[in-house]
């Protein structure tokens, strides 16, 4: 949560920080600033609400800096406002600092500074804390980068902070504690940023950040610094995303731009991974038949939608390779004291390779001998580093705030490490294998032809979005889907929703089900067509407004539901891929004719680096 940005060279720093901020907009959005180093001051402007508030309460302003800082908030300590907006600044205002994650020892270091240094505090955040602790320190090292690494010695927490100086024209000093920082290398110019959309536009050479490193950047140079302050050589890495990959392309929303690049993301998913004569290559993962050997169990570990592609998982892993899996979310498994040892594979599953509870989750197993591996969208990403093997989905960059194509494209890195594992413990034989990766391959060809036919769900919102509720339900793989389903629609609607197997429903759940409550069953699994068709039949006949979503032709469920959404054809092992499509369009359908604000929306942040 929370984006930085910071930029030091020879153009006017501002256009550039705000353009950059846009960018990471999706990580917060409740409030935004930024400092810039003006001759011997600091100018700070912050204003609470989206970036557009701020931009235009400067417009009339000119500013002429070519260094600075800004931030774009996701409120933790402090509600959004004015005051709690970044930058904070120091007593004397020579100091700026915006941060990204939480200080929890701020209580203790704000009374130390109030008791000891006589300092007044201006408002509700810990990252006030930063910029008075850096000035109290300052004065005594009468140096900014001294000031930080010592700064970094005195907190707790998750910490990435970017600092100016009025002391100290041209240069920011920037330190990495468990949320993303990367540094950027232009030419006669330099970035700081929370990931690398606000910089493509400039650079394609990136370092990424270490947890514990201090970088200093000035126009011409990035130093990095490792926990000794000793300095530290690293190759830059090049980035091959897009600046198109990153902008609307004439789409209203980035989500209906995402949701309409999955057959390309699958393809791209898939076809990476296939060899000429068809078999399953996996880059990155060396998983040997000793090592799988020694793997007793599987722990598959995320969040939210991620977590979502994790159920999925649990199915076609135990099915391809005979190995039990647990899936469980990120924020319960780190607390529970989880059976692990160096018999279990960890897979931790995670679009950005960010989030703090997945990340703590996976540092957990392996301090306890767990193999890690994991499946992430961001190249360089917190996940990816700490992983012994890392599966990337190579969905490009997801900046809608609801996951559409790293889901799709989560569950395709599922299925080949399946039938990857499945073959090399002999679980499958080579013939099933070839024809569930013969069904995979026609996925992108069937995405497109739901995509085609999406009118039909679109005239479907505009009948049913004022529904105050709806419910999905399922069985088998399908009961993961209606949760993901659910999860889409709630939270860009706002429309009140659950999910919930649907053999389960009669246990209690039924109770609310009236005439025309609104749901939605899933039923694209053959074998379990006959219980779901019974399931249904237990809605119809309290009245309620049935949508079913089956396989083309599969007549007797549509008979007796209200409306039909019709999928390819497919086996049953891949029918989650394209069973959730219909959802999500749904579910971006029902938002727009609400007028909800869809890529961001309220409450929500994309990337979550707070527990
Ligand atoms: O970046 P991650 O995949 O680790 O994020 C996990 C969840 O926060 C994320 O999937 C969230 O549930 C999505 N916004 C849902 O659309």
């Amino acid at each position: 949560m929370c984006g930085i940005v910071g930029y030091t060279g020879h153009q006017p720093a501002k256009d550039i920080i705000i353009d950059g901020l846009k960018k990471l907009e999706y990580r917060g959005y409740d409030s935004a600033g930024i400092a810039l180093l003006e001759e011997d001051k600091i100018v700070v402007r912050k204003k609470k609400g989206k970036i557009a508030n701020l931009e235009k309460s400067i417009a009339g302003e000119k500013f002429y800096a070519t260094t600075g800082i800004g931030h774009t908030r996701w409120a933790t300590h402090g509600a959004p406002t004015d005051a709690n907006a970044h930058p904070h600044i120091n007593e004397d205002g020579s100091i700026a600092v915006v941060h990204n994650g939480i200080i929890e020892n701020y209580m203790e270091l704000k009374e130390k500074l109030e008791n000891e240094y006589n300092i007044h505090f201006r408002s509700e955040t810990d990252t006030e804390v930063i910029a008075q602790l850096l000035g109290v320190l300052y004065k005594e090292k009468h140096n900014l980068q001294d000031s930080v690494y010592a700064a970094s010695k005195m907190m707790k927490g998750a910490y990435t902070f970017a600092a100016v100086c009025d002391q100290e024209q041209d240069r920011i000093v920037a330190f990495r504690k468990d949320t993303p920082l990367i540094a950027g290398l232009g030419d006669g110019c330099n970035f700081l940023a929370s990931d690398v959309t606000p910089l493509l536009k400039y650079l394609d050479q990136i370092y990424l950040i270490d947890n514990g490193e201090m970088v200093v950047c000035t126009p011409n140079q990035i130093e990095i610094f490792d926990e000794d302050y000793k300095p530290v050589q690293r190759e830059p890495l090049h980035v091959n995303w897009s600046v198109e990959d990153a902008q609307k392309g004439g789409y209203q929303h980035f989500m209906l731009k995402e949701i309409n690049e999955q057959p390309k993301a699958v393809s791209e998913t898939l076809g990476r991974r296939l060899d000429e004569e068809g078999h399953v290559h996996l880059d990155g993962i060396s998983l040997t038949k000793e090592d799988l050997a020694r793997i007793h169990k599987i722990d598959i570990v995320a969040c939210g939608t991620a977590y979502h592609a994790g159920l999925i998982g649990k199915y076609l892993i135990e099915k391809f390779t005979g190995i039990p899996v647990e899936v469980d979310i990120a924020s319960e498994y780190r607390y529970r004291d989880p059976l692990v040892d160096e018999h279990t594979l960890f897979i931790a599953v995670s679009q950005s390779g960010e989030t703090l509870d997945t990340l703590m989750s996976l540092r957990e197993a392996k301090a306890k001998g767990a193999r890690v591996l994991s499946i992430v969208n961001v190249v360089g990403s917190s996940v990816a580093r700490e992983s012994d093997d890392v599966f990337y989905t190579w969905a490009g960059p997801e900046i809608a705030v609801a996951s559409t194509k790293a889901y799709t494209t989560q569950l395709i890195c599922l299925y080949l490490l399946a039938l990857y594992i499945g073959r090399l413990n002999e679980h499958i034989t080579e013939e099933y294998a070839q024809n569930i990766l013969g069904e995979l391959k026609l996925l992108p060809k069937k995405i497109q032809k739901i995509l085609d036919h999406s009118s039909k769900i679109e005239n479907m919102a505009k009948l049913l979005y004022n529904r105050p509720q709806v419910f999905y339900i399922g069985r088998g793989m399908d009961s993961a889907v209606a949760y993901e389903g659910s999860l889409k629609l709630k939270e860009i609607s706002y429309i009140n929703s659950f999910a919930i197997a649907a053999g389960e429903l009669k246990h209690g759940t039924i109770a609310l089900i009236e005439p025309e409550t609104t749901v939605i069953a899933i039923a694209t699994q053959d074998f379990l067509y006959p219980k779901m068709y019974s399931n249904i039949e237990e809605i119809k006949a309290r009245h309620a407004h049935i949508i079913s979503l089956v396989k083309e032709g599969h007549e007797e469920i549509s008979q007796i539901s209200t409306d039909v959404i019709e999928i390819p054809d497919c086996r049953d092992e891949v029918s989650p891929v394209l069973a959730i499509v219909p959802l999500q369009l749904f579910a971006y359908y029902m938002a727009r004719e609400r007028g909800e604000n869809i890529d961001k929306p309220r409450n929500l942040a994309k990337s979550v680096t707070v527990e």
